[in-house]
């Protein structure tokens, strides 16, 4: 195999465990990732949190938009009821929670700004203020499908790395990525699969973080096309397959 891609796991061991949990961010360090790749939104009282879907139907036993709710709020549901009773006490985790465990075992962590549906306004200078408060810029990577929000944080602080999300099969995507201005692509991985666009890519020093990586056949294929960062939902695959 080519070159050592970063294993991330997407939203924590979300293909074992509740996404986007504490519990699931811990059995990904557990089984060796390298990193996390998590989602941020804002309550109503403008605390961060962690959760994929602006609304909390899927992954609680309540409903409605996180932004209707305060984070004390928030903390009566139920965030690992899908996965049965042994998770019943799971809560949405802080954005401060994350990073102080990302602080504790020094791990990668790929923040994605959700964005892109319920504007929220200061999101970015939120964010990049608790990435500072907790010393880790060296450590954080910042993505949204939202690329204006990208790049206002460079606006806000030129030194915070930002990704640009995007499932199309964009043409000579390090143009674009030059033009926007960031320090990394995170394409869907059928928008990368190909070596001149990886070439294209790398030879501009974009590096590429690509979801969501489930099957072992494209893990392969990605990690011989020398892939930065592969984001899955199988953390503990990718590693066997890293370690081969
Ligand atoms: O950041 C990679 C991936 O998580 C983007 O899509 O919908 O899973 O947040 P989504
Ligand atoms: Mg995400």
């Amino acid at each position: 195999m080519a070159s050592k891609s970063l294993n991330i796991a997407h939203r924590g061991f979300s293909g074992k465990y509740p996404e986007n949990t504490m519990i699931a961010f811990k059995k990904a360090v557990e089984v060796g990732c390298d990193g996390i790749e998590t989602d941020v939104q804002l309550t109503k009282d403008k605390v961060p949190v962690i959760c994929h879907d602006e609304t909390i139907d899927r992954t609680s036993d309540g409903s409605g938009f996180i932004s209707q709710y305060t984070y004390k709020e928030l903390l009566n549901m139920n965030f690992g009821v899908k996965f049965g009773n042994e998770f019943k006490n799971t809560k949405i985790p802080t954005l401060d929670e994350l990073l102080a465990y990302v602080k504790e075992t020094g791990i990668y962590l790929n923040l994605e700004l959700k964005n892109s549906i319920v504007l929220y306004e200061g999101l970015e200078e939120m964010v990049i203020k608790k990435i500072y408060d907790y010393d880790l810029s060296n450590n954080v990577i910042m993505s949204s499908f939202n690329h204006y929000s990208m790049v206002k944080c460079k606006y806000i602080d030129a030194k915070i790395k930002t990704g640009l999300l995007y499932e199309a099969g964009l043409y000579k995507p390090e143009k674009y990525a030059e033009y926007v201005g960031c320090d990394a692509l995170h394409p869907h991985f059928l928008s990368v699969i190909h070596k001149p666009i990886v070439e294209g890519i790398k030879s501009k020093d974009f590096l590429i973080n690509t979801y969501t990586v489930n099957d072992e056949k494209y893990m392969k294929i990605l990690i011989d096309l020398g892939i930065d960062g592969i984001i899955t939902n199988y953390p503990d695959k990718l590693k066997s397959l890293l370690l081969s």
